[in-house]
């Protein structure tokens, strides 16, 4: 080969490579943007969640039947379904993925990554959450509990490769969906509220190879900051570092085909007082944060942060949406989040520039944001620990005025759809509570009458809203509520339709424009996952995954509606002629089983309840001890012990006696006598669920 045609020939080659590269991307573009696929976490790279097939639309959606379903044995379904030319894609607990045929509900394969839960408190609580699989080119990634990153062969379901890509024993944990794009693979991890330093990283996505990591907050200085951005960063805190981690990015990635760029929504950091994390309130950046990256290198472009010095856990690490409006007459690339502090952003993608920020949900903790500088105007005693009493009321809470449930946006409408509530909470600045180093009632005041479910008064403020909100003009358009907090994902279709699964155990259609409620249909199931459609032959699917998932789990039993939405996990494909009917659910009809005889005082029983409450207990086992009584649920409802189950509970609760299945040994927390006012407070819930049973038969 003469020079000149070896030249030539790398030339050519080098295009050909380049129009492949570009190729590949309008590829995974399109796929998600034209054909009848869900290619996407989010539908396309853009999350809209809107789906553009209309078979299914307002005047035909009140024949809607079920076409089939299936149950998947898990603690309630988190995952967006991906679905790629007849199969769907989707993870139940502890990380196990399924391939499923679209047109019959029939299983293809399972892998199960054996994902380890007894490293940390971390994976064992994360262990129970997965929100899905990025599939791409043959290959299906996961994100384990236990920080591995697995490509599994898509046909075959058998793993290709897998990398550690956080520490499982610090803490570290991954309930977080991978993204796919530009051959890249890119995973975040958690959990700042066990103290974890956040990052994300990309991999290749052919070989694993690593190719870039991004720590979102600055790490020990005695090391040298991994990059001038985190030095700059370590100035907004009071010892130069983020001592307790913070800043994971657990949920959102978003990565912008236009721009090349990777959106990242960051947590907040431990203690969540900031006079006790970063005594002298730097902004402690990039915690609460939505932060742009370089998707090559992962290189800092820009930052804003939703809440400087959180004292909250008002975090930011939700869902983000992008897409070109006409804000102000001018054409805009944006991004737009309903983070949990309660404003909805307008950003601009390129520079971060701050368009708009209005209140989608009552927000006592600031007045408004300051356009000039894009800092909230926080409101008069809001920070608890400056007060007198050491406590504020707070509104909204760490569950946020929208937690991880996606919104959807309908190019059509022009409106965001927000799976919004409403909680408001006492928080007492304590540094021996467990979680944050803050007091506050789980559950919000709304729900104090846990034991009882809702009050009155509570239901009649409908604490739950699903709003559709003028992201242009800045104010919702119209709203449905409902007494129930923690309702699901959104989707939106051409079809003029947004679907949407509820707490109680339904399955909503409403019409996009009006708000108008459509077709309802009880699954028996609270449903927290998002649906999705597609298109097979020439029917339409709107697919949910239903089963409470995350806290909602816990919760449901609280309401007092929990015989209608306690069912089991499953996936429900709908059609226009889909004519069969879901199986009975059967909620656990397990008796309870006769409890030990009380030895403890009133007294003790009282420390225990606050014990109980204090160690964290009813973070995997449900607050005041009422735990998830759905059929596939990993972890015990503790009013249900056996004998043996008692005789065991110091060596259980001290030891770690089943650390292995994720019970971790609390000896570090509390101590004997502790466990046994615990264990007394549980006896006497036991007792009393027993006598009441036996009183009814
Ligand atoms: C991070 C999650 C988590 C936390 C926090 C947690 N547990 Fe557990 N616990 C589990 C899991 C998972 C199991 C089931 C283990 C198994 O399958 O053997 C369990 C089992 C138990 C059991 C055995 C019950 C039985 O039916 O066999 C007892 C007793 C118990 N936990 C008490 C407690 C107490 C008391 C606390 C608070 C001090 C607590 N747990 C906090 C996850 C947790």
């Amino acid at each position: 080969m003469s020079v000149f045609n070896t030249t030539k020939y790398l030339l050519a080659s080098a295009m050909l490579m380049s129009f492949v590269h570009i190729n590949c991307l309008a590829n995974d573009e399109q796929q998600g943007a034209k054909t009848d696929n869900w290619m996407q976490h989010g539908r396309s790279h853009k999350e809209q969640r809107f789906s553009p097939l209309e078979q299914i639309n307002s005047s035909n959606v009140s024949g809607l039947g079920v076409e089939w379903s299936v149950h998947i044995p898990s603690d309630g379904l988190a995952a967006t379904p991906i679905v790629i030319d007849g199969v769907i894609y989707m993870t139940s607990s502890f990380a196990r993925v399924w391939a499923i045929n679209a047109e019959t509900g029939e299983q293809m394969w399972m892998f199960d990554p054996q994902a380890g839960v007894h490293n940390s408190f971390a994976n064992s609580y994360s262990a129970r959450i997965n929100k899905g699989v990025a599939v791409s080119k043959g290959k299906v990634y996961v994100g384990s509990p236990d920080c591995r990153l697995i490509a599994i062969n898509a046909d075959t379901g058998k793993q290709i490769w897998e990398k550690l890509t956080c520490d499982p024993s610090a803490e570290y944990a991954i309930t977080g969906a991978p993204r796919v794009a530009n051959g890249k693979v890119f995973i975040g991890n958690g959990v700042s509220d066990y103290g974890a330093r956040g990052y994300v990283s990309a991999y290749a996505g052919d070989t694993g190879k690593l190719l870039w990591r991004f720590y979102t907050v600055p790490g020990n200085p005695d090391n040298p900051h991994e990059n001038e951005i985190l030095k700059m960063a370590a100035g907004t805190w009071a010892d130069g570092w983020a001592k307790n981690g913070g800043g994971s990015a657990w949920d959102a990635i978003v990565y912008d085909a236009e721009l090349n760029q990777l959106y990242i929504g960051t947590d907040s950091a431990l203690p969540w007082d900031v006079s006790v994390r970063s005594p002298g309130e730097g902004d402690n950046l990039f915690t609460n944060s939505i932060i742009a990256l370089d998707a090559d290198t992962g290189k800092y472009i820009w930052h804003y942060q939703t809440v400087p010095a959180d004292a909250w856990d008002l975090n930011a690490a939700n869902h983000m949406i992008l897409a070109d409006l006409d804000v102000s007459g001018k054409k805009e690339k944006v991004l737009m989040q309903a983070p949990k502090n309660g404003f909805f952003y307008l950003l601009e993608r390129r520079t971060g520039k701050l368009l708009s920020a209005e209140k989608y949900v009552k927000v006592t903790w600031a007045s408004h944001i300051d356009m000039k500088t894009g800092r909230p105007i926080e409101n008069q005693s809001v920070r608890y620990y400056k007060n007198k009493s050491n406590s504020a009321e707070v509104t909204p809470t760490i569950f946020g005025g929208h937690g991880w449930e996606s919104m959807s946006y309908s190019p059509d409408t022009g409106l965001v759809y927000i799976p919004a509530h409403e909680f408001t909470s006492t928080y007492t600045s304590d540094p021996n509570a467990p979680v944050g180093g803050v007091v506050f009632n789980y559950y919000g005041e709304d729900l104090n009458e846990q034991k009882t479910g809702l009050s009155e008064a509570t239901k009649k403020r409908k604490i739950g809203k699903l709003i559709a909100w003028d992201p242009i003009k800045a104010s919702p358009v119209w709203k449905v509520e409902s007494e129930l907090p923690l309702n699901g994902g959104v989707l939106s279709t051409a079809g003029n339709l947004v679907f949407q699964g509820s707490a109680d155990g339904h399955f909503m259609a409403y019409e996009a424009d009006s708000g108008q409620l459509l077709w309802k249909l009880k699954t028996g199931s609270a449903t927290q996952a998002s649906p999705v459609s597609y298109m097979l032959g020439d029917k339409q699917y709107v697919l949910i995954p239903v089963g409470a998932s995350g806290i909602s789990r816990f919760m449901v039993p609280l309401y007092g509606t929990a015989d209608d939405a306690k069912g089991p996990s499953r996936l429900i494909a709908f059609t226009l002629n889909g004519k069969q009917s879901l199986p009975e659910v059967s909620t656990s009809t397990m008796s309870v089983p006769e409890p030990p005889k009380q030895t403890g005082s009133k007294e003790m029983i009282a420390e225990g309840e606050q014990l109980y409450e204090v160690a964290a207990c009813g973070v995997c086992h449900g607050s005041t001890a009422v735990g998830q009584r759905s059929i596939s649920s990993s972890i015990p409802d503790l009013r249900y012990m056996r004998k043996d189950q008692h005789t065991n509970f110091k060596d259980t609760v001290i030891k770690g006696y089943r650390r292995q299945m994720g019970m971790l040994p609390f000896d570090q927390i509390i101590n004997n006598e502790q466990v046994e006012a615990i264990h007394a407070f549980l006896i006497d819930r036991q007792s009393r669920l027993y006598e009441a049973e036996q009183q009814g038969k």
